[in-house]
């Protein structure tokens, strides 16, 4: 049995791949800091699988405690899902991202180097790549970055490459996902962020449940199909089935490679929203507002790689994902 290391184990997209390692015969090791998640997960996930997760609670900016987990367990791969992940919030703490998403990788990579652990899977974003990028995005393209998030994901992805061309024997796949949404068919995990939520659908779903009055809808005088923002929105399962794929490809070949882990097919805020309210019966109040900054009209994934490299691709759509939102949120009113 292969023993894996998921960081941010607890978190919205870590739970999910976890589930995915457990039901397909891996051993889950787990850390997490529980900054933006919950210990209850855990037992969620169990409840799911029948299996539980190797849990740590911890900070991967603590050494000690990953020199800890890699003495205690013969690691054979790391998927590494532990970061700061809010744009806007990022502009406004730029030290704070750079030091827990960049130096929180070092950390993890040094300490893999200690242990000789060469297998690496990197929750990279869609957000790497240059706003100016035609769509569909193509794995090739340019990259930049339009916040500090943005960046510590384009720094961490040239750290990989970097250490791939010192050892030709580390192995490593940087996955972009574009826009992961939806829960668990179980309703036990889902997306359940702390605070004001900073991504569309967790704050529909507060609007649904009465938690929030509207949705702010920042701007519709974009360039697209009904001038709101247009996005390839993914289901966290089929992201965390996405990750088996790499991991079991990382786990016989090497090499440094990106891959998009989208749906290839653009959904508007509007059209969301009109697919929530359908399948949960619940009306949305909209406000239409300004633009956000760093937002921009339209992107999503060109899929052709993770298909004939992974042989991945997505199996669920919009009505699916807000289906199964809807199905978690109404749980954990
Ligand atoms: C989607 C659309 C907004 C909230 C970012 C990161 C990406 C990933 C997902 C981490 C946009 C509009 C949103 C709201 C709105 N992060 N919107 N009202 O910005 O595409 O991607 O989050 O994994 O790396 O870049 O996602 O959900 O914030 O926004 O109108 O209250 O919804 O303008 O058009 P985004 P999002």
């Amino acid at each position: 049995m292969k023993n894996i290391l998921v960081t941010g184990a607890t978190g919205f997209i870590g739970s999910h791949t976890s589930v995915e390692l457990l039901e397909n015969g891996y051993n889950v090791i787990g850390i997490d800091n529980l900054y933006n998640s919950d210990k209850d997960v855990l037992s969620s996930i169990e409840y799911i699988t029948g299996k539980s997760v190797k849990f740590y609670e911890g900070d991967i900016l603590d050494y000690s405690i990953l020199k800890k987990i890699f003495l205690e367990n013969n690691i054979d791969c790391v998927i590494h899902f532990a970061a700061f992940k809010a744009v806007g919030e990022s502009v406004e703490k730029p030290l704070d991202y750079y030091y827990n998403n960049v130096s929180g990788t070092l950390n993890i990579l040094n300490c893999m180097r200690e242990f000789n652990c060469k297998k690496f899977i990197y929750s990279s974003s869609a957000t790497v790549y240059d706003k100016d990028n035609p769509i569909p995005y193509l794995e090739h393209y340019k990259k930049s970055a339009t916040s500090p998030y943005g960046y510590t994901k384009v720094m961490v992805e040239q750290i990989l490459s970097d250490i791939y061309v010192s050892d030709k024997d580390f192995s490593c796949v940087m996955l972009r996902y574009f826009n992961p949404i939806g829960a668990h068919k179980s309703g036990l995990i889902g997306e359940n962020p702390k605070g004001v939520p900073n991504n569309l659908m967790p704050y529909i779903c507060d609007v649904a449940i009465s938690k929030r009055e509207f949705l702010n809808v920042f701007g519709n005088d974009y360039n697209t199909v009904d001038g709101t923002g247009v996005r390839d929105y993914v289901h966290v399962v089929d992201i965390a089935r996405g990750h088996l794929e790499a991991m079991k490809y990382v786990l016989i070949s090497k090499g440094n490679i990106g891959i998009n882990l989208g749906t290839g097919k653009g959904t508007s805020v509007l059209e969301l929203v009109e697919c929530f309210e359908r399948v949960s019966g619940k009306k949305i109040n909209i406000r239409i507002c300004g633009r956000r900054d760093g937002d921009i009209d339209e992107f999503y994934a060109d899929t052709t790689k993770a298909r004939e490299i992974l042989g991945w691709e997505s199996r669920f759509d919009i009505e699916d994902m807000c289906l199964d939102s809807w199905n978690y949120i109404k749980a954990h009113i």
